[in-house]
């Protein structure tokens, strides 16, 4: 490991100011450095650097961090790969001449290198000899092709006591190597050592790096352990490998999407069917691990799990840290007798991906998992105080009011009310129930998914109904294009998906039609709504004043979220104390509130 003091010494070297300044033109105002910030598109500056504590901040995409996450971020590298570029660039020599450091990756070399024998025979089992048929057959039968199983590299384990462990030691490996990878045991009398996988299919497993550092053993047919994992071992943490990974590395890139199933077969089963950009953690929970090492790659995830107990509960739990570390998800939970591998075999690559797309937001399905969480007819009464409990250590405020309007909405109750009973609560400390005013107006039957979509809505609500009106007035489509230039972010990844959808019609057909705009609508739910309007001729009269109060909305939100920000920024910057930084803040904030009045007096002028 490189120690503190060194990336300490590479922070000094490198001012984080004239290091972005490479890549950003940057203004100087007080000792703060302003610009267009790098990763996302705008037009106003709202991209921040803190020349005094070389922290980068945008207010735009809240992207922020040091001079490492800076290059993690803008290089799409580890931590370790940005510590040894800055390095480079700083003239540092790394500790990793360092004995100990050379002795370890030495040893993962070493430890990777027998994997890579090792799997040389279950391939050659697989592949030519006959006791590999059965698998191959196996395979074959369930759908798998033969490319699938070379580029997935597949193998055989024979079912003899000591076939690789024979073998490998005959090769001149050593047995203490064979049983730290976890590929053999010592036998009882510690005299020979015997094979840990016999008779399974094999999965290499590798690691976002791409090398071989496990694998994954199923039975052929049935049998009791269904899968065997590879033991952890020095070059194996379970807890953050996603199978598949190397291979789909480029596809979510370029999709800015991944879906995460839950298992070997439905990874292989996707990616075969042409949807290259899923993965899946090894039968385990997925952690913050798994999600930082996706987070380089993208933020938007669909969680494609089979629709029993056991796969929503991994959804709900995969919820928190997934919210955490900003990603939008959408959930698609698989109905009780198809997993993703059997749907992968029925469905064409289209209707597939449509599919997985359709999935409901997380938010939507966390509060949906809250209510149904008791069984009792005091499903109502207690939903609050779940959402609470759930809500209770947070740290990102605003998906906490996020989540407390879409609460509100559910349980019709006032938002605004809501939140300050919520944050009164959660400031005393505990667990406290929520208001009783909130709860007598809970509906005793369970609240529907689909939310209102008029003009009391959330965020999202707004967002929807924004992308409704541009889909059936493609004229407003260049409009909408210079709002976003100025800042404007559609948040919800419903909406995202929605504008996903107008935006590959504006690229294909910049006049489309009323119809194909609700063809192109992501879900079904969507597709309905759009039919709806159009039925309707909802925005045939007056649709370019909607979409002015539309537009005027979402800025209000987005400003408002932005001072949210801005106020935490500003309790931080107290605390250094830099009269500059502050008024500076000051000053913005001061502009955001003008902007905010600005708006609500067009709203006022146009009732
Ligand atoms: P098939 O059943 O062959 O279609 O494989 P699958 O990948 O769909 O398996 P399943 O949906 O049952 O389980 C999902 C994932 O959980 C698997 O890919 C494994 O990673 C893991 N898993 C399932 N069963 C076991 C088991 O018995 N032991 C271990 N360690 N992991 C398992
Ligand atoms: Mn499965």
């Amino acid at each position: 490991m490189i120690s503190s003091e060194t990336i300490e010494r590479i922070r000094e070297a490198l001012p984080l100011v004239d290091y972005i300044a490479r890549d950003v033109v940057l203004k100087k105002a007080g000792s703060i450095h302003k610009g267009l910030c790098p990763f996302h598109n705008e037009r106003t500056p709202s991209f921040v650097v803190y020349a005094n504590d070389n922290r980068y901040h945008c207010f735009g995409c809240g992207k922020n961090g040091d001079i490492f996450n800076y290059v993690e971020e803008r290089n799409h590298l580890s931590f370790m790969e940005a510590v040894r570029l800055l390095a480079e660039a700083a003239g540092i020599a790394l500790e990793e001449g360092d004995a100990r450091e050379n002795a370890e990756a030495a040893e993962a070399r070493r430890m990777t290198e027998l994997n890579e024998r090792a799997l040389h025979h279950f391939r050659h089992a697989l592949k030519e000899l006959p006791a590999g048929r059965k698998a191959l057959d196996y395979l074959l039968a369930r759908g798998i092709t033969q490319e699938s199983i070379d580029a997935f590299k597949l193998g055989y384990a024979l079912p003899q006591w000591a076939a690789l462990a024979s073998q490998l030691i005959k090769e001149h490996y050593e047995a203490e190597s064979l049983y730290t990878l976890g590929l053999a045991r010592p036998d009882k009398d510690g005299k020979g050592a015997h094979d840990y996988f016999h008779d399974r299919v094999m999965f290499p497993i590798h690691d976002e790096r791409g090398r071989l550092v496990a694998f994954g053993g199923r039975v052929i047919d049935e049998g009791e352990p269904k899968y065997l994992n590879s033991p952890e071992s020095p070059v194996f943490k379970k807890r953050a490998v996603l199978y598949g990974l190397p291979f789909a590395r480029k596809a979510i890139g370029k999709n800015d999407l991944a879906i995460i199933a839950e298992g070997y077969m439905d990874v292989i089963g996707l990616h075969q069917a042409g949807i290259t950009y899923a993965i899946a953690p090894l039968g385990t929970a997925l952690t913050r691990d798994h999600f930082k090492k996706i987070a380089r790659l993208t933020r938007r995830l669909i969680f494609l799990f089979d629709g029993d107990a056991a796969g929503r509960k991994a959804a709900f739990a995969a919820a928190r840290p997934a919210i955490e570390l900003n990603f939008s998800v959408r959930v698609v939970l698989l109905d009780a007798k198809v997993d993703a591998f059997d749907l992968s075999r029925t469905l064409p690559r289209q209707e597939l991906e449509e599919f997985v797309r359709r999935g409901i937001p997380l938010t939507d399905f966390i509060l949906n998992c809250l209510y149904q969480e008791s069984d009792s007819g005091e499903k109502a009464l207690g939903f609050l105080d779940r959402v609470y409990a759930w809500l209770a250590d947070m740290q990102e405020e605003v998906l906490v009011s996020l989540f407390l309007q879409k609460a509100a909405l559910l349980c019709n109750a006032n938002p605004e009310e809501l939140e300050i009973d919520f944050r009164k609560k959660r400031k005393q400390g505990g667990h406290r129930p929520a208001q009783d005013a909130a709860k007598k107006n809970l509906p005793d039957s369970p609240p529907v998914t689909k939310f209102r979509l008029e003009k009391t809505g959330t965020d999202a609500d707004f967002e929807i109904y924004l992308l409704r009106l541009v889909g059936l007035h493609p004229a407003a489509w260049p409009a909408l294009q210079s709002e976003f230039a100025q800042g404007l972010r559609i948040e919800n990844s419903e909406a995202r998906f929605m504008l996903d959808a107008l935006a590959s019609l504006a690229e294909s057909a910049p006049a489309w039609t009323e119809e194909a705009f609700q063809a192109a609508m992501p879900t079904e739910a969507l597709q309905k709504l759009v039919a709806g309007d159009i039925a309707a001729g909802k925005f045939s009269v007056d649709w370019e004043k909607q979409l002015r109060d539309t537009l005027d909305t979402l800025w209000a939100q987005a400003v408002r979220r932005e001072r949210r920000m801005l106020d935490e920024e500003m309790r931080r910057q107290k605390l250094t104390g830099d009269e500059d930084m502050l008024q500076e803040l000051q000053n913005r904030i001061l502009a955001l509130r003008r902007r905010e009045d600005a708006l609500k007096h067009t709203a006022r002028r146009q009732k």
